[in-house]
């Protein structure tokens, strides 16, 4: 032990110990769905093969965890109830083990037995949907895409052969849009009940429904958190079954003074308890990618500048937009020692509050905890939805410290002091559906036929002025019609899996004869910005003022100037919009060349998923017969067709450049300014923006010069000075409307 290791010990005060005894389950026999074949030998009842070794020993790890031990318990459970909900820590093998338990004990035979009915397993996250379904896939001997599969927003990984799927609770609410009674499955397994995200909340009350008119459906409610007793009253006391944890004593440290700067105070952190601390991986939770990268490049950075003196580490991170394969990194081992007798080497993951519950990494004994969250917020008054970096609640704490005692003893360094836990950490995080604009959700609600929002049965009803905005956004944009049935065009705009503007926009594209370049701007706003968990990961562009970083343009440390000017070249003056319908163009000119990306600082990845959005987009508008069309690319009307169009959706996300130079945003009257990534040459009266940022200074991002005169030909119901605040933009419109006046009058002459 070192002196800095003593430095770094009085920074924090030792507080809290916490032990639960670890109990292993002795075990025999074999893994579900075994039978004998003729040589007898086990075969796979699911794809008719022997199994493999591996299947065997992973079966043995399976065994150890502590759902096993409650494995008959909890089939005789299900089989006498409806509902159930399941308790249990994180990591004591709930996802992966409780669905194959339901596969074993339950008759998922129909009576034509053509094809199989299913068990679906929801998740918050699509990360989790992946990688779970992944092991799973694993543990039972099948290929992944065979008879386990996973289906997240743009990608569906299962075949007529699934029997059990993995999904984000945004597609089962999207499934329940066609098959309204859920009836191809058997099972639902609701997971991570207790992150209370939008799409949850929300099946919950449509699952109780449905759980009347189909006696023979069975939900099972699983939680880690004991808040599960709040489940628990909302399913007419179903039965409430907790798995024994199986956690390790974890020493809590608190700094002893507020930290000024968590990120550059994580980072010492990690480095300290490699220098000091035994062997044990580490696990530090930051707010997101970006944030998560220069993390991993500065702890990676200071570590190889120590040479010899340490352990070699790998640095890996977690967060919603990582490629499956390096999502796969977070569960391979710590290096070896360089030399023998040398340091120990670690494993480093910087993650999102993913790592929290939805994944479970095993191996890890440093939990470092800065104590924030990107989390979203909702202020229904200027209709503003963001995602705020703000600190977490004392129970999200409770299960980062959690992760460091999965296999031994841990530490966790709160980079927060112990009063500041005390008294500003809010006991539990808010369900997701009072911090969000519900539009999507209403338009959702509508479509599965729920007409009166305010009977819903809500766990916790959102705030009426939350609904009501809902309502009448989707009201302007023709969704609903003015006693709030859903319309012809609201019908239409529901199927899409985005965003009530964007559906808008891409319905509404073929009257001005661009669909085709509406479908690519749309794929690239939705393609290249995926972002954690709205709906679970469905709804997702633009809605109304959300902050998503477009991250389709490179912009490495060493080569700044370069990628600025490999922007530049792809700029389009009207507006950062038709700059991403550039590059999507330049791309497919290319052939899709991944050199072709990496030479004009174009991220390959995010325009391939764009590519692949751009796709399901089309298939939808094909099932609606909304043709594919272009204006001449040559016409002058080309660029103007399409930003009419753009407006034809987001009429209500426009800011008005005032005489004092500032962007004021219409109606709300929010003060804004253009976010600097923008490519415009000028700063144009009107723009529509697609995000609304929230940082010290209210910054609208992806904008597009608009005229005035197309505000109210396009959107004259909306742009109605009669109930408008008095403000510049009104004068203004005023006289755009005078102006119109006159020439109608003049072409009657
Ligand atoms: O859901 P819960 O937190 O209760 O546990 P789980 O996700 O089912 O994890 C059970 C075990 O499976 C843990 O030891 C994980 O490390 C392991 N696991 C894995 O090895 N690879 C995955 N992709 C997911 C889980
Ligand atoms: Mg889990």
């Amino acid at each position: 032990m070192g002196t800095e290791r003593k430095r770094k010990v009085s920074l924090f005060d030792v507080v809290d110990e916490t032990s639960v005894s670890a109990k292993l389950v002795k075990t025999n026999g074999v893994g579900p769905g075994a039978m004998m074949n003729n040589n007898n030998s086990l075969i796979n009842r699911w794809n008719g093969k022997p199994y493999s070794q591996r299947y065997y020993e992973i079966l043995e790890k399976r065994k150890s965890l502590p759902v096993w031990q409650q494995k008959e318990e909890f089939l005789q459970v299900l089989k006498a109830n409806q509902v159930i909900i399941l308790v249990g820590e994180t990591g004591s093998g709930k996802t992966t083990q409780i669905p194959q338990f339901v596969l074993e004990g339950v008759d998922i035979e129909t009576p034509d037995r053509r094809r199989k009915m299913m068990i679906a397993c929801t998740q918050p996250r699509r990360v989790a949907a992946m990688s779970v379904s992944r092991r799973v896939a694993e543990e039972m001997d099948v290929t992944i895409g065979e008879e386990v599969g996973y289906s997240i927003r743009f990608e569906d990984c299962s075949s007529a052969r699934t029997v059990l799927k993995y999904l984000t609770d945004g597609m089962l609410l999207r499934e329940a849009m066609t098959d309204p009674l859920l009836e191809r499955y058997k099972v639902i397994v609701l997971d991570e009940a207790h992150e209370r995200t939008l799409a949850t909340d929300v099946l919950f009350g449509l699952l109780k429904e449905v759980l009347k008119n189909r006696p023979d459906l069975k939900l099972v409610v699983m939680s880690a958190t004991l808040e599960a007793e709040k489940f628990q009253g909302y399913f007419y006391g179903a039965p409430l079954m907790k798995v024994p944890g199986r956690l390790h004593p974890v020493e809590i440290f608190y700094t002893q003074d507020p930290e000024r700067d968590y990120l550059e105070a994580a980072i010492r952190t990690v480095v300290q308890i490699h220098m000091c601390e035994p062997s044990g991986d580490i696990l530090v939770f930051l707010t997101g990618e970006e944030e998560i990268e220069d993390a991993c490049r500065k702890i990676t950075k200071e570590i190889t500048n120590m040479g010899d003196q340490v352990g070699p580490v790998k640095v890996v991170p977690l967060y919603s937009t990582l490629p499956p394969a390096m999502q796969q990194k977070i569960f391979e081992p710590a290096p070896p020692p360089s030399k023998e007798g040398g340091p120990p080497g670690r494993k480093i993951v910087v993650s999102t509050n993913i790592a929290e519950t939805s994944l479970t990494i095993d191996g890890i004994v440093y939990v470092i905890d800065p104590g924030f969250a990107k989390q979203k917020v909702y202020n229904p008054r200027v209709r503003v939805e963001s995602l705020l970096v703000s600190p977490i609640s004392k129970a999200s704490a409770h299960q980062r410290s959690g992760r460091a005692g999965r296999t031994q003893p841990g530490k966790c360094f709160r980079l927060y002091t112990e009063k500041s836990f005390n008294n500003d950490l809010q006991p539990q995080t808010y369900p997701e559906i009072l911090r969000s604009n519900l539009a999507n959700t209403v338009l959702t609600l509508k479509k599965l036929g729920i007409d009166d929002l305010v009977h819903f049965d809500f766990m916790d009803p959102p705030a009426p002025e939350t609904l009501m905005r809902a309502l009448e956004v989707l009201n302007y944009l023709g969704a609903l019609d003015d006693d709030g049935n859903l319309t012809e065009m609201g019908e239409k705009m529901s199927e899409f899996p985005l965003d009530p503007q964007m559906s808008k926009m891409l319905v509404e594209s073929p009257k001005y004869n661009c669909s085709n370049e509406i479908l690519s701007i749309s794929a690239m706003l939705s393609g290249c910005h995926q972002q954690l968990s709205c709906l679970g990961s469905m709804p997702l562009v633009g809605m109304h003022h959300r902050i998503l970083i477009p991250n389709c343009f490179v912009r490495p440390r060493e080569a700044q100037k370069a990628a600025d000017e490999a922007k530049a070249r792809f700029g389009h003056i009207d507006g950062d919009h038709l700059t991403l319908l550039n590059v999507y163009h330049a791309y497919k000119q290319n052939n899709e060349d991944p050199s072709w990306c990496y030479d004009n600082f174009v991220n390959h990845r995010a325009l391939k998923s764009a590519d692949n959005v751009r796709q399901q987009l089309v298939r939808i508008m094909a099932r609606f017969n909304l043709k594919l069309c272009s204006n001449d690319f040559n016409s002058r009307d080309y660029y103007v067709n399409i930003r009419k169009a753009m407006l034809a959706g987001y009429f209500m996300q426009v800011a008005h450049l005032e005489r004092t130079g500032q962007y004021l945003t219409v109606k709300d009257n929010q003060v804004v300014h253009l976010h600097p990534s923008n490519c415009l040459d000028h700063k144009p009266e009107w723009v529509i923006y697609n995000e609304y940022v929230l940082t010290s200074r209210n910054f609208i991002r992806t904008v597009t010069d608009v005229r005035g005169e197309w505000l109210i030909d396009i959107a004259p119901h909306y742009y109605d000075l009669s109930n408008f605040p008095q403000c510049e933009a009104k004068r203004v419109l005023e006289r755009l409307y005078r102006k119109r006046e006159k020439e109608r009058e003049n072409n009657r002459k």
